[in-house]
């Protein structure tokens, strides 16, 4: 389990200043992913057009490019605007599986300032049920702290 408030006070200082969205989720990426063995793919799908989320930065195995939001977790979590936990991913209808190692994954919504969608965090795990709602608020706080003044 995540020391989240350690990692969300590194989060805040690595990231004060900075205003690019590319380089904070980078950034975000990187510290999440090296901070929790859950967390075997670590990164963000950006809304680059309506309807449509492209990779952004990431940390693990190779992730598919495009995501439209008809499709997959990421695209329930862009169109809802609401965190998706999957337990086990089999069992969520037209998941997209780039990894077949993948067994459970959070997603979350990222707002900018006015809640605008800049995208989604994708966190996928190779254990099953490897998320609760503690990290989704944990997590959401990060968020918030990094890209919710942009
Ligand atoms: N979590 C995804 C797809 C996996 S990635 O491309 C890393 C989904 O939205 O179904």
């Amino acid at each position: 389990m995540s020391d989240y408030d350690e990692i969300r006070a590194r989060i805040r200082a690595l990231c004060e200043g900075e205003t690019d969205e590319v380089a904070l989720m980078a950034t975000v990426a990187c510290e999440l992913h090296h901070s929790d063995e859950r967390f075997d793919w670590t990164g963000f799908y950006r809304v680059v057009a309506p309807e449509l989320l492209k990779i952004g930065p990431y940390q693990g195995g190779h992730g598919c490019l495009v995501i439209p939001f008809s499709r997959g977790v990421c695209g329930a979590c862009a169109r809802s605007g609401e965190v998706q936990l999957v337990d086990d991913v089999d069992a969520f209808p037209g998941h997209i599986a780039c990894s077949s190692s993948t067994r459970s994954e959070i997603v979350l919504p990222v707002f900018g300032a006015g809640g605008r969608l800049i995208g989604v965090l994708d966190i996928d795990s190779d254990r099953p049920a490897a998320f609760d709602a503690g990290d989704a608020e944990a997590l959401a706080g990060i968020l918030a702290d990094v890209f919710g003044h942009l």
